[in-house]
């Protein structure tokens, strides 16, 4: 089969961290959720392990308190990160979204906590590797996957300062990592652009590192 690529890159480069434009109004089907979750357990893990674990949390009495652990440490984390880089026009774009998102996180109608087994293990680099290497290639298919459905997510982390208390409400057990949370609902608006980032030359190295290609 072959893809349609100009489909498949507009993908990959306009899927971004929707916060403002989530619609907190407009319900979310489990249908929807599972189909991009099927997509997303294609993805590859270490050893074929799938230690990945999905929790799908639509319960707003779970949802407030997952939001209330979020907050907790966004704002002592947001105002170091000000205060520490300071911030120029697009630093400023993405704190006002992300503390937008931080104080409604209770009101996006679906939660999605991916976790994986590996608790445990040594903090060495090819053990830290193969396990958040194991998740997030599909925690961002099922971002994919979500955004070709209409659906916005962001992959935030500040929960996880508070990873024992979410685990306890969640009832997740020892040996399982959170390594995120991701609010889903449907986007407003018709489509999104391609971030401005450094260009990929430049920090890409050839053959040996900061050599350019000849
Ligand atoms: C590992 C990781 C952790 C992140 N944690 C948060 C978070 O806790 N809260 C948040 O609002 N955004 C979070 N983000 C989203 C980033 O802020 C976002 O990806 C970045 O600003 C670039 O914007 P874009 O994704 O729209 O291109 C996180 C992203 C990554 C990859």
């Amino acid at each position: 089969m072959d893809l349609d690529l100009a489909t498949v890159d507009h993908l990959l480069s306009t899927t971004r961290s929707v916060r403002k434009r989530l619609d907190l109004s407009r319900d979310v089907g489990p249908e929807v959720i599972e189909d991009c979750l099927r997509l997303a357990v294609q993805a590859p893990t270490g050893g074929n392990s799938q230690g990945w674990r999905w929790i799908v949390v639509t319960d707003p009495d779970r949802r407030a308190a997952l939001a209330d652990l979020y907050r907790r440490n966004a704002e002592p984390y947001f105002a170091a990160s000000e205060a520490a880089r300071g911030v120029d026009d697009t630093g400023s774009r993405i704190l006002d979204s992300a503390r937008y998102l931080a104080a409604h996180l209770q009101e996006v109608p679906v939660h999605v906590v991916p976790c994986c087994y590996g608790r445990g293990m040594s903090d060495a680099n090819i053990a830290a590797a193969g396990l958040y290497g194991s998740i997030y290639p599909a925690v961002w298919s099922f971002q994919l996957a979500l955004r070709s459905r209409g659906l916005g997510s962001v992959l935030t982390t500040l929960h996880l300062a508070c990873e024992r208390e979410a685990a306890e409400l969640l009832g997740i057990p020892e040996g399982v990592v959170q390594v995120g949370l991701l609010p889903v609902a449907y986007y407003t608006g018709k489509d999104f652009k391609p971030a401005s980032r450094r260009p990929a030359e430049e920090v890409t190295y050839w053959d040996a590192w900061k050599r350019p290609r000849e």
